[in-house]
């Protein structure tokens, strides 16, 4: 991208869950848009990469080490974005996991991982970085939901919940901040050619859930990390709150 199509130029972005998927994507489109940007996640060798690729092409970057599950690493994580980086003003909430299945026989340890990730993950990271946006009178929140916060499926309960959590908390929030100058977006993909469906532990489920995900043209990483760009690059009176980005193959 040339300067004069850099529209993150001295913008300062936040991505966690960037060690792969949705996540690396996105952190790389906000870097070529001319962002400096933060990535983090668990798996350190992956940041380490994807920063070492990033400062490659010029980019100033941050690696994170950062569980979202874990109040204080999220506020470290503003924190240090703050003080290296020299601000904040986009930050996506995209680290999530989807652990599919059926309610009956469920192990409530895949309910417990997905609730701490995809809920208070994102609730602890806007927490540490709303007040810095609030002050300045200017900031962008993407929350990363999914079709499934707008559709609930049988084998899909628990991650239904997590995704229309994160709606509900996104709305009310939008309504609270939008009139001193934050935008709170949310970008709501359908099914996404990434390792999500991976760390299904229901055998079943995994299965119908891959053959799901291969059985029509998928959407890839890249497709959504257009989405996160187009809405953190509108003029500030411009909020785009809902992206919702299917699978033209998908019906549902
Ligand atoms: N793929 C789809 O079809 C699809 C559809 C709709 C919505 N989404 C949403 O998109 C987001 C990204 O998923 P993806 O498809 O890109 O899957 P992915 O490739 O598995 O990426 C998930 C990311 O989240 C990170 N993560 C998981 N638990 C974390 C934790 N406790 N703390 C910090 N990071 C954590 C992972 O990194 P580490 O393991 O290194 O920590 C990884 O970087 C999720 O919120 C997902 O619900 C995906």
């Amino acid at each position: 991208m040339t300067e004069a199509v850099r529209p993150l130029a001295g913008k300062v972005a936040l991505v966690t869950g960037a060690s792969s998927g949705i996540g690396e994507a996105t952190a790389v489109a906000l870097a070529e848009a001319g962002a400096a940007v933060a990535v983090g996640a668990r798996r350190k060798d992956r940041l380490e990469a994807l920063a070492d690729r990033l400062r490659g092409s010029g980019a100033s970057v941050l690696a994170l080490d950062l569980d979202v599950t874990d109040e204080q690493a999220c506020a470290d994580a503003v924190r240090r974005t703050r003080e290296e980086l020299g601000g904040l003003d986009v930050l996506v909430n995209n680290a999530g996991v989807m652990l599919l299945g059926t309610i009956v026989g469920a192990d409530p340890e895949d309910w417990r991982r997905m609730l701490s990730t995809n809920v208070l993950g994102v609730m602890y990271m806007t927490h540490a970085a709303v007040d810095g946006m609030v002050e300045q009178g200017s900031g962008d929140i993407v929350n990363m939901s999914s079709v499934a916060g707008r559709t609930a499926r049988k084998g899909a309960g628990v991650y239904n919940a997590s995704k229309w959590a994160v709606n509900a908390f996104s709305e009310s929030l939008r309504q609270e901040v939008t009139g001193r100058g934050v935008r709170v977006s949310l970008v709501e993909p359908g099914a996404v050619s990434t390792e999500l469906t991976d760390h299904i532990t229901q055998p079943d489920a995994k299965a119908a859930s891959q053959k799901m995900y291969t059985s029509m043209r998928s959407l890839e990483a890249e497709d959504i990390a257009r989405a996160v760009l187009y809405v953190v690059s509108q003029p500030a009176h411009v909020a785009v709150n809902e992206v919702l980005v299917r699978p033209t193959d998908q019906e549902r």
